[in-house]
């Protein structure tokens, strides 16, 4: 059987930059307008497809390194393409934050976007590594999305997954179980509470402040959210379908979020941290 395009893309996580239009992007500048002084080396955690080194670049000319981990081996040869014009000034790293890497050089910014929550529940070591990653007058700037959660722990995605799941013939009460039995841990347990996190936070660094906008998601039409779906979770919720079933699956998606934004005039939305936080002294 031919696989769609969407479950192509959900594989490679292609089409991000388009797709991250509608979410994650906002965090790059309200992150980086964060930045103060002249910051020599970067470390972006998590860095997708490279487009916070790449704003980072142009606009700290002080930067002399800015380095991006990742997991994903296609997000990685994008952010190398992107950021090829700055030649030695980059450093990208193949990586899983969960088993950080020894790195030579010590950051004065660390910054993690839309990230930790895929980190969950073994942030702690990538905690401890940051806190000794940063200079002694280093800053992390972390990002994190707290959608509210129902009594199973799912709420934000997990919701919109949920009535594409009833669409194909779940049961809606059988839901939470098809996550457990497939693996999935709802995104809304992963993301923790604010509270739970910044109990978390606190063990690691000292937390300096935190700011809090709303992150509304609006679309379109089916196929906009359907690539984003794609883009942003790839295969995370399909797995809970079996193969022949992906593609409708993923038209699903796209159907149940402009469900949603028909009857609400958004798709989602829900309250993003920024947190600033300093090496414990
Ligand atoms: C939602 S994207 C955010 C990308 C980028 N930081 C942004 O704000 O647009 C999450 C990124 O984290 C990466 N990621 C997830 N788990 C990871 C892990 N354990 N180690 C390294 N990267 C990981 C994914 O591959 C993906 O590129």
């Amino acid at each position: 059987m031919t696989a769609s395009a969407t479950e192509i893309q959900a594989r490679t996580l292609a089409g991000y930059a388009h797709a991250s239009a509608l979410r994650q992007v906002h965090d790059r500048d309200w992150v980086l307008d964060r930045v103060t002084g002249e910051p020599e080396v970067l470390l972006d955690l998590g860095s997708g497809i490279g487009q916070l080194l790449h704003e980072a670049l142009g606009r700290y000319p002080s930067l002399r390194l800015a380095v991006g981990l990742e997991r994903s081996e296609h997000r990685i040869a994008e952010a190398a393409e992107r950021l090829r014009a700055h030649g030695d000034r980059v450093r990208l790293h193949q990586a899983d934050l969960t088993d950080p890497p020894e790195l030579p050089d010590r950051a004065d910014v660390v910054t993690m976007t839309s990230v930790l929550h895929w980190l969950y529940p073994d942030e702690e070591r990538t905690l401890d590594w940051i806190s000794r990653r940063l200079t002694p007058d280093g800053v992390f700037l972390l990002t994190t999305y707290h959608p509210d959660r129902d009594a199973h722990g799912l709420g934000g995605e997990d919701d919109i997954v949920r009535d594409a799941l009833v669409a194909l013939g779940a049961e809606r009460g059988a839901v939470p179980s098809l996550f457990s039995g497939g693996g999935v841990l709802p995104i809304a347990t992963r993301t923790r509470t604010g509270a739970d996190l910044g109990a978390l936070l606190e063990r690691f660094f000292h937390v300096d402040s935190y700011l809090e906008r709303d992150a509304v998601v609006t679309v379109e039409n089916e196929s906009q959210y359907e690539h984003f779906h794609a883009a942003t979770f790839g295969d995370y919720y399909a797995r809970l379908v079996e193969p022949a079933r992906r593609a409708a699956f993923f038209t699903a998606v796209g159907e149940s979020a402009w469900r949603r934004q028909h009857e609400r005039g958004r798709v989602s939305e829900m309250p993003v941290r920024l947190w600033r936080l300093a090496p414990r002294r």
